[in-house]
């Protein structure tokens, strides 16, 4: 069920209007969105813009990818993200093109993310929640 907000001070409704679901419409998400989605994270700021998000996706209707990324997923996250119209997977590449380590990365990946999900709130009126992986195997096939 949608929460009710408490905001302490005032903050702009992308913000307060988020928050994760674990229930979805079975309704499949045009290309056109879920690109948008994509363009809002490449947005983000990145340290010497090395932009090391790198993102696997698949709608419901996209077997067997979507299962692939599916079987990646916890057993108590498995219970309801089935219903989920698109499942991301999110990666990070964590050298700079020169090869050094890109002690960034992940800060860069939850900036990124954050545009992601700003973008899904108020703009597409989508909602989306975060998930742990447990299966790392599955991956593989997905990256190659
Ligand atoms: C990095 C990260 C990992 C998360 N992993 C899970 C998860 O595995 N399963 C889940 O149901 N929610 C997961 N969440 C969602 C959080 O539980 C949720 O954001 C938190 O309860 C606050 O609720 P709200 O997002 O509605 O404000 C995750 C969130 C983040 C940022």
């Amino acid at each position: 069920m949608k929460p009710v907000p408490f905001v302490g001070h005032p903050v702009h409704a992308f913000i307060s209007k988020r928050w994760s679901p674990r229930a979805f419409a079975d309704k499949a998400i045009e290309k056109e969105t879920i690109l948008s989605l994509f363009e809002a994270a490449r947005w983000a700021a990145s340290a010497m813009n090395e932009q090391p998000w790198r993102f696997v996706y698949a709608q419901k209707k996209d077997a067997p990818r979507h299962a692939q990324l599916f079987a990646c997923l916890t057993d108590r996250n498995k219970t309801w993200a089935g219903s989920a119209p698109l499942l991301v997977l999110t990666v990070v590449k964590t050298t700079m093109e020169n090869g050094d380590p890109n002690r960034w990365a992940l800060y860069d990946l939850g900036l990124a993310m954050g545009n992601f999900t700003l973008q899904a709130t108020l703009p597409l009126q989508l909602r989306e929640r975060e998930l742990e992986l447990q299966e790392r195997e599955p991956l593989e096939a997905l990256l190659l």
